[in-house]
């Protein structure tokens, strides 16, 4: 183990736990950053997701309960199973209520086109939470969103304009792609969603639990696959004139490398070319600030975006970032 990046690491992952209201694992990521523990992986959240998985599992402390010793201790028995989850990969981190701000930009498609309807494609889907729209309902300080199949009602205190809120969008379908998915009827799918949650506030839990009973009631259409490998027929089958394709990339194309995510930039444009295709995607801070992620829509059929939302990593303390009416605030490039 090269001993300064290590360190690095750590320091960095207890700067982003502690500014996302995350504070055991802030301090747990600190002590390690100041005393290294051989052997030890360098991606923390893969390690704390481990290591809660265990816990969950009951043959663990919870890393969220600040036992630091326990954790440590922990983390020296169980090293094969956290290099074995270092292996596989994957962060299938999902904070719920992420739903209520890629909404704005399904409400946006439909606006875009003038109440088309949508056929959403998410991408990295995890659980599928992102799916679900025609399924939980939004109380947003500003109005609802109150879809009449609503099993359940999410307060989001990100401020969505009352007229984009009062879009009428209809949900054609809705299917999701992940290397691995979630399916929450499945009792170790939920300890594995579980094992990613960063503990933290009761109601992110609370909010996790309520998520898992909708998706239970209404199981959302996921696909298994690599998005590189399966995607672009995905799309393509359900591009048409008379409907908006709508795909979601949300906290997943940065897990790709690079090239990756250049052709997979390439084959949307080529698709773009058969019919509507807006993408909603949650990216970079448009000034890179540490800690914020912008969330954006783009429309590569007609070239037009609108970057109108900012949240924390998680997607929480959320704040609307485009003035309004959109048609004003929505850029064109050709
Ligand atoms: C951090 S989660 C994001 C989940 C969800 N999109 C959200 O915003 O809450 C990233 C997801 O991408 C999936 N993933 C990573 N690489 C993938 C690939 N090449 N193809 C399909 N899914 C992938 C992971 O399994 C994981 O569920």
């Amino acid at each position: 183990m090269v001993v300064a990046p290590w360190m690095a690491s750590w320091a960095l992952s207890a700067q982003i736990f502690g500014s996302h209201n995350t504070p055991t694992y802030a301090a747990i990521s600190t002590d390690l950053a100041e005393r290294p523990e051989p052997g030890l992986p360098e991606q923390p959240v893969l390690v704390l997701a481990a290591l809660r998985k265990a816990s969950l599992e009951g043959r663990a402390t919870d890393p969220g309960s600040g036992d630091i010793p326990a954790t440590r201790a922990d983390a020296r028995r169980l090293s094969e199973e956290i290099d074995a989850a270092i292996d596989v990969g994957l962060i299938q981190y999902t904070h719920p209520t992420r739903l209520g701000d890629i909404l704005p930009g399904l409400l946006l498609a439909s606006r875009w086109y003038d109440g088309r309807p949508l056929r959403v494609v998410d991408l990295g889907t995890s659980s599928g939470m992102l799916l679900l729209a025609a399924s939980m309902a939004f109380r947003f300080p500003t109005g609802d969103w109150s879809p009449p199949d609503a099993f359940d009602v999410f307060e989001h205190p990100l401020a969505v304009p009352r007229a984009l809120l009062d879009t009428p969008t209809t949900l054609e379908s809705a299917v999701g792609i992940d290397l691995r998915p979630l399916d929450v009827r499945n009792p170790d799918a939920i300890t594995l969603l579980r094992s990613y949650e960063w503990p933290g506030p009761s109601e992110r839990s609370e909010q996790l639990t309520r998520a898992i009973r909708v998706a239970q009631q209404r199981p959302p259409h996921l696909i298994t696959g690599d998005v590189q490998e399966v995607a672009h027929d995905v799309i393509r089958d359900r591009i048409d004139k008379e409907v908006v394709t709508v795909v979601i990339d949300s906290a997943f194309s940065h897990y790709m490398l690079m090239a990756a995510q250049v052709r997979l930039g390439n084959s949307m444009d080529g698709l773009a070319g058969h019919g509507p295709l807006v993408l909603i995607t949650r990216g970079m801070n448009a000034n890179r600030e540490m800690g914020r992620a912008t969330v954006r829509a783009i429309d590569l059929h007609r070239k037009r975006r609108l970057v109108y939302a900012e949240t924390d990593y998680i997607g929480e303390s959320p704040e609307w970032l485009a003035p309004w009416p959109s048609e004003a605030a929505t850029s064109r490039w050709t």
